[in-house]
């Protein structure tokens, strides 16, 4: 079974990460949010060298180019990446023109140094993800920055949901377009809800809903900054659930850490990511870690489902989202209703594809999909 971004990318000669900027203030307005969410201004940019690790097709290059880095390296593995890249720089030659692109796996990559590595959308495809994570570290510079996303079993289960649906009305043999042309009319309305929305829809449901790259296992928030957690420190996060009521002073000698906070902060949160719309507050980090196995347990049998066929893996998957919607109905009302009616429609024997598309209290729900993660090397 072929299993990363990558392969699949390369076996379909697709890239389908295509963003509408042609509204470019308003894509600059998303990417400099992010960026201060992550604690970066224009100016830490401006005259620094920065590398991009898998820049799919050069949509936020862009914006990054235009603060001027003093140089730019795209690494980029999929060639169709790389051509859509050159054809859409070509529209921003005053910002573009001096770039270096690179086709190459990260794997394959020599290191060098950098005060920014950006790598976006990269880990949650990948088979390999503590090994990517630490060629992106040997990239980095000593006080240089590294900002990596996660998407986990949790922030991506009303994804894992759709993708469920998706199963039930595709067969495992149709043609990609095919595929898309059946999943797309029922979650079109879904998507609809999200106001932010600039990536192309049916992208977007090949990337979440039908390449096999995104139902295996994930590196979350905290495995992630536990691998780099030798070299570096963690800066900020978006979202930004990471709260340090520390006084200044006491982050000293041994205590002088960031990291761990992180940690604890993310479990403390990580309920919250099931529901971009809603927050409640803190909850005990072992009843979120339960919680967090939960939907381990049930992308599981999403993933063994498409592996070998049996249904009875989707039977178990629904038994699950009830368990997490009963969770759910206990803290956050609403969140525990979409889940509860998502596992009503999960009719397994009698499947209504036009009642999954309208379905009225889960087709907005989304969850914090990707978290953007910052970290400095060295303190
Ligand atoms: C989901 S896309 C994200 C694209 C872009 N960063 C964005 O956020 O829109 C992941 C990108 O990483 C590239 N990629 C995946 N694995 C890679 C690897 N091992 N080395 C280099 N590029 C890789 C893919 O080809 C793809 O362009």
């Amino acid at each position: 079974m072929n299993a990363s971004h990558l392969d699949f990318y390369m076996k379909y000669g697709i890239s389908p990460v295509r963003q509408d900027i042609s509204d470019l203030d308003r894509h600059f307005q998303r990417r400099g949010a992010l960026y201060r969410h992550l604690g970066i201004l224009p100016q830490h940019i401006a005259g620094r060298r920065v590398c991009e690790v898998g820049p799919g097709s050069g949509y936020n290059s862009v914006f990054t180019a235009s603060l001027q880095p003093s140089y730019y390296e795209l690494v980029e593995g999929n060639p169709t990446g790389i051509d859509n890249i050159r054809e859409l720089f070509r529209s921003y030659p005053q910002w573009t023109a001096d770039i270096a692109i690179t086709a190459s796996r990260i794997e394959a990559f020599p290191p060098k140094p950098f005060d920014f590595v950006f790598c976006e959308g990269l880990l949650s495809g990948v088979p390999n993800p503590e090994a990517v994570l630490n060629v992106l570290a040997a990239c980095v510079a000593p006080g240089g920055t590294l900002v990596i996303t996660c998407v986990d079993h949790l922030s991506h289960f009303p994804e894992t949901i759709r993708r469920v649906f998706g199963d039930l009305v595709i067969a495992q043999d149709d043609d990609l377009d095919t595929k898309v042309s059946k999943i797309l009319p029922m979650v079109e309305s879904h998507l609809q809800t999200l106001k932010g929305m600039s990536r192309r829809l049916d992208d977007w449901v090949i990337d979440n809903l039908i390449h096999p790259g995104s139902i295996i296992p994930l590196i979350n928030f905290p495995e992630a900054v536990a691998v780099l957690a030798h070299d570096f420190q963690f800066l900020a996060s978006s979202p930004h659930f990471v709260q340090d009521w520390r006084w200044y002073k006491d982050i000293v000698g041994a205590d002088c850490d960031f990291n761990i906070n992180a940690i604890e902060q993310y479990w403390a949160n990580a309920h919250n990511l099931m529901d971009f719309r809603r927050r409640v507050p803190v909850r005990d980090p072992d009843a979120n870690m339960r919680l967090y196995d939960l939907c381990t347990t049930a992308r599981a049998c999403v993933e063994r489902f498409e592996h070998d066929g049996n249904r009875q893996h989707l039977a178990e998957f629904r038994t699950l989202l009830q368990e997490i919607a009963d969770n759910f109905l206990a803290f956050s009302p609403e969140t525990g209703a979409a889940l509860a009616e998502a596992a009503e429609a999960l009719d397994l024997e009698a499947f209504d594809p036009k009642k999954a598309a309208s379905l009225q209290h889960f087709s907005g729900l989304f969850g914090c999909g990707t978290q953007y993660i910052s970290l400095t090397r060295g303190r």
